[in-house]
């Protein structure tokens, strides 16, 4: 395996040169991920956890990180024994002491408990779920990254139902939906272990969803989660959309075209606005070299907030209306002016969310 020296953070790492797992070049280093593990150092640094578990840590980037720049005991673990020893060089490289394991995942998660939980698999993250959240202690937190989108966003529809046990729907917003299943299979799996859960980060990046969860014991917390799961309808001709209960479906939208029903998934908050705000100065004040995006990245997830119901992408209305597009500054202010939200998003740069309805946006444009 080729070996070459990158620094990320403050943190020195020997990875291997090569992305691609080959027989000769068997550990993963995604270099793209940075940006990923620059926002888990900022929510470790916050949120102080007594123990964080890199759970799939490959070369160890993530985990040697949050043990050297968040100065939190770290526990790496990984069941290919060439992560392992890359594991120990950057430990050592880096002057740090983890505790590092070779085991399956699921066993190491059967028997032992932590505050904080990071699974970062190849694909989807479906069978290492149940097991942190047997393993995961009241209010710890659960970070899950998944990278096989195609599924999530409905390219690959039974793929969805196979691995998130959901429907998905190739909206406009079809990533919003993708990161909306991946948060409802995470919470309906939290519900069996009698926790709700609390979104305090997601995101939607090139290739993958990461989410930040907080884990919560108590009737509150899982009545709430249970108000949050629904599905939504959306009508392809009009661009109507609306979260919905499993008994509040219907099959035809006002204007008389079909509505196309996507779901179970999480209809709440995805991210909680005084975290995205903690981060955001974090982020500022760090020395990381993806740190500017990051600022970018919190900084427009936080507003977001403001409406849950997903974005309308303006090109597809103008498209609609047969009209040419209008700058969406200019939309905004209109919509401001007659008194609704409107805020941009992260999933898109054409992306628009507003509480204003799909007539009253054509009325307003
Ligand atoms: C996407 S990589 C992790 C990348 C790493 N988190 C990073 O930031 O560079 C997934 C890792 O999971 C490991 N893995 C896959 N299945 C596993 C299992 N059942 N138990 C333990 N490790 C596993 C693989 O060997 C691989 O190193």
């Amino acid at each position: 395996m080729n070996l070459v020296e990158v620094v990320e953070g403050r943190t020195r790492l020997i990875v291997p040169q090569e992305e691609k797992l080959t027989k000769k070049n068997p550990v993963f280093y995604n270099p793209e991920m940075e940006l990923s593990r620059d926002i888990s150092i900022a929510v470790a640094r916050i949120l102080k956890p007594r123990e964080f578990c890199d759970l799939l840590a490959g070369s160890g980037a993530r985990g040697v990180r949050v043990a050297k720049e968040a100065d939190i005991p770290t526990t790496m673990n990984d069941l290919n024994p060439g992560a392992v020893e890359l594991m120990r060089k950057n430990c050592r490289l880096n002057g740090v002491e983890c505790r590092i394991t070779r085991l399956d995942a699921n066993q190491l998660l059967a028997n032992e408990r932590f505050e904080f939980i990071d699974i970062d698999p190849f694909g989807p993250p479906g069978r290492f779920i149940d097991s942190a959240l047997h393993s995961l202690k009241n209010k710890g937190i659960l970070a899950v990254t998944a990278t096989d989108t195609s599924a999530l966003c409905g390219t690959y529809p039974k793929a969805c139902r196979r691995k998130y046990d959901s429907v998905p729907l190739r909206t406009d917003y079809y990533n919003e939906l993708g990161l909306r299943i991946l948060i409802g299979f995470v919470a309906r799996n939290a519900l069996r272990h009698e926790f709700g859960i609390q979104p305090l980060f997601s995101h939607c990046t090139r290739h993958y969803f990461r989410t930040y969860l907080r884990v919560v014991r108590g009737g509150h917390r899982v009545n709430d989660t249970l108000k949050n799961l629904n599905f939504i309808q959306h009508c392809f001709s009009c661009l109507w959309r609306d979260y919905r209960g499993i008994n509040e479906l219907s099959q035809k939208c006002h204007c008389g075209g079909r509505l196309e029903t996507a779901g179970p998934l999480w209809s709440g908050e995805f991210a909680d606005k005084e975290f995205c705000h903690s981060l955001e100065e974090e982020l500022m004040n760090s020395e990381f070299n993806r740190g500017s995006d990051a600022v970018k990245l919190s900084s427009l997830i936080g507003p977001e907030q403001n409406i849950v119901l997903p974005y309308y992408n303006i090109h597809k209305i103008f498209k609609k209306m047969r009209k040419p597009a209008t700058p969406m500054p200019d939309i905004m202010r209109h919509l401001a002016e007659k008194g609704f939200d409107a805020e941009r998003t992260h999933f898109s740069g054409l992306g628009l969310r507003t509480n204003a309805k799909i007539s009253e946006i054509i009325e307003i444009i």
